[in-house]
């Protein structure tokens, strides 16, 4: 499938399952050299994280927790800088090792306010994990330990990504049409 679309809008074929997953991998070969030891708790970033969460978790190996939460913005701001809250961590992380993983990193407000967050609950140390970087997009400086893949700035969907909601169950990533 070449072209998909989702409601209004096109949209191109931009990378496949293969080479992400295979990106995924390298992800994940280096977490389990760096984080051997360390008894980490992966937080997992829903809705957008679902599959990366899951093709990357299978190919981690080491000792380790999974975990999920959501994040929302209260409503009434307008602001793209909109506070976020976390809900749904339900385990400790104080003392622990923590790796956030995340779909995708565009403005980085979203990852830099979560940091922010898990920082007051006195972790030993966060690494944040994301599928994709939108390097051109950041307006923010933001941590970033691991990375798959850098890609411009246009906007896609699919691999647990949506459009409006949909798209999510895509497997491969399209990118929009004439941006
Ligand atoms: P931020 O701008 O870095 O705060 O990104 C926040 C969130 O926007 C990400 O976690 C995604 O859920 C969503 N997002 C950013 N870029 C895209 C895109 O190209 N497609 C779909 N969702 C996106
Ligand atoms: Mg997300």
């Amino acid at each position: 499938m070449k072209t998909v679309k989702i409601k209004d809008k096109e949209f191109e074929l931009f990378l496949t399952q293969d080479t992400i997953e295979k990106a995924i991998g390298e992800i994940a070969e280096k977490l389990n050299k760096d984080l051997a030891d360390k008894d980490p708790l992966f937080i997992c970033v829903l809705n957008g994280s679902f599959m990366y969460a899951s093709e990357l978790m299978k190919r981690v190996n080491i000792p380790c927790e999974v975990s999920f939460v959501k994040v929302s913005s209260y409503k009434g701001t307008t602001s793209t800088e909109k506070l976020k809250e976390i809900y749904g961590l339900e385990e400790d992380i104080k003392g622990r090792t923590i790796v956030i993983v995340e779909d995708i990193v565009d403005t980085g407000y979203t990852m830099s306010l979560m940091l922010e967050q898990l920082v007051c609950d006195e972790p030993k140390e966060i690494f944040v994990s994301t599928m994709l970087l939108k390097p051109k997009a950041l307006k923010v400086p933001v941590q970033l330990d691991y990375v798959a893949l850098k890609i411009p700035s246009d906007f896609i969907v699919g691999y647990g990504l949506d459009y409006d909601g949909y798209g999510r169950n895509l497997p491969d990533i399209y990118k929009i049409k004439n941006s």
